[in-house]
């Protein structure tokens, strides 16, 4: 067996059905998860049309770089969205989902005969970024997120040593779970950095497009075009359709960025054997074609957390984020900094799941910048969220009082 296979840690949905294993919820509650974060919205009509139409397309294997009209389509829509123009042909790739994508960079890139070879990761963080790094044969090094900077990743934090044996920088703006969005000048510090120790960054933007401000999400292509990096040195950014169009079940995104990191990132896809089924990209190719139902879902998401949010805000610390679908919350004193003790109490008492959020982050220099936080994913019905929301502030209060 691979050995680097027990290096893997137990994934927070493991963690979270443990912790909960041997509680019977109050049954005069329905339940209500707020626990994994997993779109909810209706998948539109159109994609779901594109995917039948396209039925014929089973028959043929798919190359894995995918169809030129597919590219082209994720290119326009860079074009819309970022105002960016790419080389669909050397700059753009199809992926089954970022997931895999962030996964399979990883064993493209990392050199595990580098003596020390590491891979910077926010904290918290989406774990597949830990395990990429691991399975790749690198460690992970874990840069907080600092609730001061409205949770932005603290960059400048991470000792130079470190640097030096960084081959890879996991970036995930907007963030899961703190929703945070990096800013033009992190992103100038982070290519600086880059420039100096020559990592490749990673950049996972699969919530760019719900949003809660005016401005869009600023993506890290974007930073890098207007910061004269025309280029995109050293840079692959990922989008997805998941959370963008609710098709989580399609496994449909893409990669762009460096041609010089494209090129051996398909090598890498031909033999890890990870082309996209031409049905698949038949309906990809319709949704990133339109705009609308991302218009109109993320104006569902837009309520929801206006409803959601204030109610909240008057029993815990809690504020609307820049963009994603999570609330991250601090939860009150009284609790004594046990986001495990709030979950299982929560659950007991309200029939509401919510993840602990030292279950998203790892202890890094003496302390886990989770720990005291919960996660709720709002990706239920509003009326849902809304209800899950009234029942932890009474059980707040109850606690409280
Ligand atoms: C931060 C982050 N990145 C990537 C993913 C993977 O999304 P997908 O593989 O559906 O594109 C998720 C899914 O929850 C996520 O939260």
């Amino acid at each position: 067996m691979n050995p680097l296979l027990s290096r893997l840690q137990p994934y927070p949905f493991e963690r979270l059905r443990q912790l909960h294993a041997d509680i019977t919820p109050n049954p005069a509650y329905s339940p209500i998860s707020l626990g994994i974060g997993e779109p909810r919205h209706a998948t539109p009509q159109l994609v779901k049309d594109a995917l039948t139409d396209s039925l014929a397309g089973l028959a043929s294997y798919p190359a894995t770089a995918g169809e030129p009209r597919l590219r082209q389509a994720m290119g326009h829509w860079l074009e819309r969205r970022y105002g960016l123009t790419l080389d669909p042909a050397t700059q753009i790739l199809p992926v089954n989902g970022s997931r895999e994508a962030l996964f399979s960079l990883a064993q493209t890139v990392l050199d595990a005969s580098q003596p020390g070879a590491t891979v910077v990761c926010p904290n918290p963080f989406y774990q597949i970024y830990e395990g990429a790094a691991l399975l790749a044969g690198a460690q992970a090094w874990f840069a907080p997120s600092d609730p001061a900077r409205n949770f932005g990743v603290d960059w400048a934090a991470v000792p130079e040593a470190v640097w030096a044996k960084t081959q890879l920088v996991f970036v995930c703006s907007p963030g899961n779970p703190t929703g945070a969005v990096m800013s033009l000048a992190e992103w100038e510090l982070l290519f600086k950095l880059s420039d100096q120790y020559g990592f490749v960054i990673a950049s996972d933007e699969c919530y760019s497009e719900i949003y809660f401000r005016e401005e869009p999400p600023l993506g890290g292509l974007q930073a890098a075009d207007q910061l004269g990096r025309h280029d995109f040195k050293n840079l692959i950014s990922l989008t997805s359709l998941s959370k963008r169009s609710n098709v989580p079940g399609l496994r449909s995104g893409f990669v762009a960025g460096d041609a010089a990191l494209i090129k051996p990132f398909l090598l890498y896809r031909t033999y890890h054997g990870s082309a996209m089924s031409p049905v698949v990209q038949a309906a990809s190719i319709a949704a990133w074609n339109d705009e609308q139902h991302v218009v109109d879902n993320r104006a569902l998401y837009r309520e929801k957390f206006a409803k959601v949010t204030p109610l909240l805000a008057e029993v815990m610390d809690v504020a609307l984020p820049d963009a994603g679908f999570y609330l991250w919350a601090a939860i009150p004193d009284v609790f004594q900094g046990s986001d495990t003790a709030f979950s299982r109490e929560l659950l007991a008492l309200y029939n509401v799941v919510v993840l602990p959020g030292s279950y998203l982050a790892r202890d890094a220099r003496g302390f886990n910048p989770g720990a005291g936080r919960i996660r709720m994913a709002l990706v239920a019905e509003t009326a849902e969220c809304v209800e899950a929301a009234q029942r932890i502030v009474h059980f707040i209060q109850s606690k409280v009082h």
